[in-house]
């Protein structure tokens, strides 16, 4: 048995903070970050936690599906960002939201949505549950080092969601994979003040080697996106919408010319939020669906990539 999606939602910080914003403290430009990313400003949190976010996202999917919280059997949260190590960002959701069901996270950074997708997935299949809220939270600008324009300029904070059912013939084709490296892409965990341990305590910092994770990305949209339409004997071109991860728009054009795809079937959403990691794809399709532009019967391709370095995609009939 396979999961159709109920409905979905979205939720970003108030404050909008533009490349203008971030030139008056750091050593770039609007030129600069708008030509090399596609960016043009991000949502940052000022006064907001991210458990406001989680939880505003999660009331919009849940409202649009017609589900209560109490009907939900599981909710599973992307993040790596979250407010507290523990317990999981999904535990703080279920107490918002008044759940009482099982609540954990998934930790699969940039590709975190297609992961908890997959997992929850897996909870239908064997019979564990029928209604799962899905939920990706990121607060990226807690993980970034703000005096280094090379990476802080990148990122947003926000939350999406989405409420799936059992029944349905999703996903039509699914694919996870891991290229391990943790150096390529990481942010060191809490060092603590163990008054044992000797090893090394790095910056509390997002690092990142921009170039490789860049080839690897647009790599990683063109492979997922031919071998999960090949696995689901779909052409390429019946897909209606690409839902890639957001992070550069060079990333996403490189990708459509190497594919040979139209351009106007490829979500965008990160020229005003900037790269919100996992919860970039649920946005992008809140987009969609807000829009009236994803409707039912639909194929629709996601890909999310970046740390670890973890590819999630995955291809549904909406
Ligand atoms: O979700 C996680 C996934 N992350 C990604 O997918 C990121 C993928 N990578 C990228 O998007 C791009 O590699 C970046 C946007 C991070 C960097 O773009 P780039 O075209 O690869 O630039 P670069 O790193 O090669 O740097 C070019 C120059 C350097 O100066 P020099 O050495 O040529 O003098 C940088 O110091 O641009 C400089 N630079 C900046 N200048 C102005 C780097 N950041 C900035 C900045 N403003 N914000």
């Amino acid at each position: 048995m396979g999961f159709r999606v109920l409905g979905t939602g979205s939720a970003l910080p108030a404050r909008s903070v533009t490349n203008d914003d971030l030139s008056e403290f750091l050593d770039t430009s609007d030129e600069w970050i708008s030509t090399r990313t596609g960016i043009h400003s991000r949502r940052i949190c000022t006064t907001e936690t991210l458990d406001d976010l989680a939880l505003e996202a999660s009331r919009q999917a849940l409202d649009a599906a017609g589900v209560h919280a109490d009907q939900l059997d599981l909710i599973v949260c992307s993040t790596t960002s979250g407010d507290h190590l523990m317990p999981a960002e999904a535990c703080a959701v279920a107490e918002l939201l008044g759940a009482s069901c099982p609540a954990f996270d998934v930790s699969a950074a940039c590709a975190g949505f297609v992961f908890a997708l997959d997992v929850a997935d897996g909870f239908i299949a064997r019979g564990r549950a029928s209604r799962i809220l899905v939920v990706s939270a990121e607060k990226v600008s807690r993980l970034v080092d703000w005096t280094d324009r090379a990476t802080c300029v990148l990122f947003g904070d926000g939350a999406a969601a989405a409420v799936i059912e059992a029944g349905g013939d999703n996903p039509l084709a699914i694919r996870l994979s891991t290229d391990p490296s943790v150096e390529t892409l990481h942010v060191p965990g809490v060092p603590g003040s163990s008054p044992y341990d000797q090893t090394e305590r790095p910056a509390q910092h997002l690092f990142m080697e921009g170039r490789r994770v860049f080839k690897f990305g647009v790599n990683a949209i063109v492979d997922a996106v031919t071998e999960l339409c090949a696995e689901a004997h779909v052409a390429v071109t019946d897909v209606d919408h690409f839902v890639f991860h957001q992070a550069n728009e060079r990333i996403l054009s490189s990708a459509v010319s190497r594919l040979g795809i139209d351009d106007a079937r490829v979500a965008r959403a990160l020229a005003e939020t900037g790269n919100i990691s996992s919860a970039c794809i649920p946005l992008a399709l809140d987009r969609l669906v807000r829009a009236g532009e994803l409707t039912s019967g639909q194929l629709v391709v996601l890909v999310g990539f970046g740390a670890g370095l973890d590819v999630g995609a995955c291809l549904l009939r909406w």
